[in-house]
């Protein structure tokens, strides 16, 4: 969800006046979710590196995390939204910790849509946190493989993404989702987060339905498998 500081900036704004946007555009991206039956829904919120912006903008995203908890959870239950959380937890302060608990346990038995918001996450932690965890339950290194590491990672038990979607016009992976990423589309916008649209977001899910995944296969054997 890249460029609220751009939009802001551009409006002679402060950056947390584009951040407060932001979250505007999060609610649409959720309602696009639901609408279009997608099942599955990670917003990258906050990084393991953003802790080292100015303190002020920090500070302020904290409230605006705490304050959307506060006020956006009930309805998304009521949508049956099933809300997870995805990095350090361990980072943020006690309240903010309760309320996610809060949340993901209200939320626990939901389906329609498995959003996951990724707070002090990186995709390098997201690795060495799994491995880690592994290691604690076997440290056989032959107990080592795919599989098993992905039952230890953040999204463990749930697909690896399709389509990767970055706002704000750089073309990176900015450590997100490194190890679920292997074999997800990008779809890159110089949009800015807070001016995206659903008509955009089906713009991109279109031109993602219209891709040939090939998952290391040739063509000829996608097609083959098809017929
Ligand atoms: C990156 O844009 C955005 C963030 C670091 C914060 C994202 C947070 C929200 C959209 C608020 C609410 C979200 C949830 C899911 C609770 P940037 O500040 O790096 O923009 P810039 O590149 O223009 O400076």
């Amino acid at each position: 969800m890249d460029g609220n500081g751009r939009w802001a900036e551009q409006r002679g704004s402060i950056r947390s006046v584009g951040h407060r946007a932001g979250a505007k555009a999060v609610q649409i991206a959720i309602e696009f979710c639901l609408e279009q039956g997608i099942g599955s829904l990670t917003l990258f919120a906050f990084s393991s590196e953003n802790w080292n912006r100015p303190p002020e903008e920090v500070s302020t995203l904290m409230k605006l995390f705490l304050r959307m908890l506060d006020t956006e959870i009930e309805e998304l239950h009521r949508r049956g939204v099933r809300i997870r959380f995805i990095g350090q937890r361990s980072d943020f302060a006690i309240e903010l910790r309760d309320k996610m608990a809060w949340a993901e346990a209200l939320t626990a038995g939901n389906s329609q849509l498995n959003l996951n918001i990724a707070g002090s996450y990186g995709g390098r932690w997201d690795i060495v946190n799994a491995c880690r965890s592994l290691l604690a339950s076997s440290p056989d290194p032959e107990a080592i493989t795919e599989d098993s590491l992905g039952r230890h990672m953040a999204l463990a038990g749930q697909p690896d993404p399709d389509l990767l979607i970055r706002t704000g016009g750089d073309f990176r992976i900015s450590n997100f989702l490194l190890w679920q990423m292997a074999y997800t589309e990008f779809w890159f916008t110089p949009t800015l987060w807070p001016d995206i649209t659903r008509k955009e977001l089906m713009q991109a899910v279109a031109d993602f339905a219209g891709r040939e995944r090939r998952f290391g296969l040739t063509s000829e054997q996608i097609h083959g498998e098809q017929s």
